[in-house]
């Protein structure tokens, strides 16, 4: 049989028009399956976080008023049960608080809180009234860039957060060394 014979030239068209879409079909579901992993991949991971919710800017519940002092630095102390506070990376008292030295964001008292670190925007750690804006909330959502707050979890739950949003709804009030 030579080369030019007709029907072995129709085998190898076949072959390679059959071979190439084989192949570009193979590619195709590999891309689809590197997304499908990696999109899985982020819905688990606790540093991107897995519980993010939708932002609202609205008070969730105006009657209350956020106390600073008393609702929102027992959990940045880390004193309430089942939550991770910032204390051991982001207070000044702490000597090697990683969160400190990285951003130097020093959350110990509100004065410093609202300096912010130097990988937030100027004015847009807290931006009164505007909790989706700051990047505190941003943070804590795990939507800012770098990872979610507290780092390596767990991850304040939806109350938790509320509390926050809330607090920066209203106006973001406190004294300076809350
Ligand atoms: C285990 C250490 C650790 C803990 C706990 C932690 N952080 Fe952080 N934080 C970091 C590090 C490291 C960075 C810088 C890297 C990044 O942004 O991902 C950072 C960055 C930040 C930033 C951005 C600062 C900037 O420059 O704008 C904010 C806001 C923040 N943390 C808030 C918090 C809050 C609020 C808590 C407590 C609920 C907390 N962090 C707990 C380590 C920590």
């Amino acid at each position: 049989m030579r080369l030019t014979d007709p029907a072995l030239h129709a085998l190898w068209y076949r072959a390679l028009v059959v071979g190439a879409t084989g192949r570009a079909r193979c590619v195709v579901a590999m891309l689809v399956a590197v997304v499908a992993i990696s999109a899985g991949c982020a819905a688990l991971s606790p540093e991107t976080g897995d519980l993010r919710a939708a932002c609202a800017d609205e008070d969730s519940d105006p009657a209350t008023r956020v106390v600073f002092a008393t609702d929102i630095r027992p959990l940045m102390d880390g004193d309430a049960p089942g939550i991770r506070g910032c204390r051991r990376c982001h207070y000044g008292s702490s000597s090697d608080g990683e969160g400190l030295l990285e951003t130097g964001l020093d959350l110990e008292t509100l004065r410093a809180l609202r300096r912010g670190g130097r990988r937030s925007p100027p004015d847009a750690i807290v931006v009164p009234g505007k909790p989706c804006s700051s990047v505190l909330v941003q943070k804590l959502q795990g939507t800012f860039g770098g990872a979610r707050m507290p780092k390596g979890g767990p991850h304040w739950d939806a109350s938790a957060l509320q509390l926050v949003s809330d607090w920066i709804a209203e106006g973001a009030e406190g004294a300076d060394d809350e």
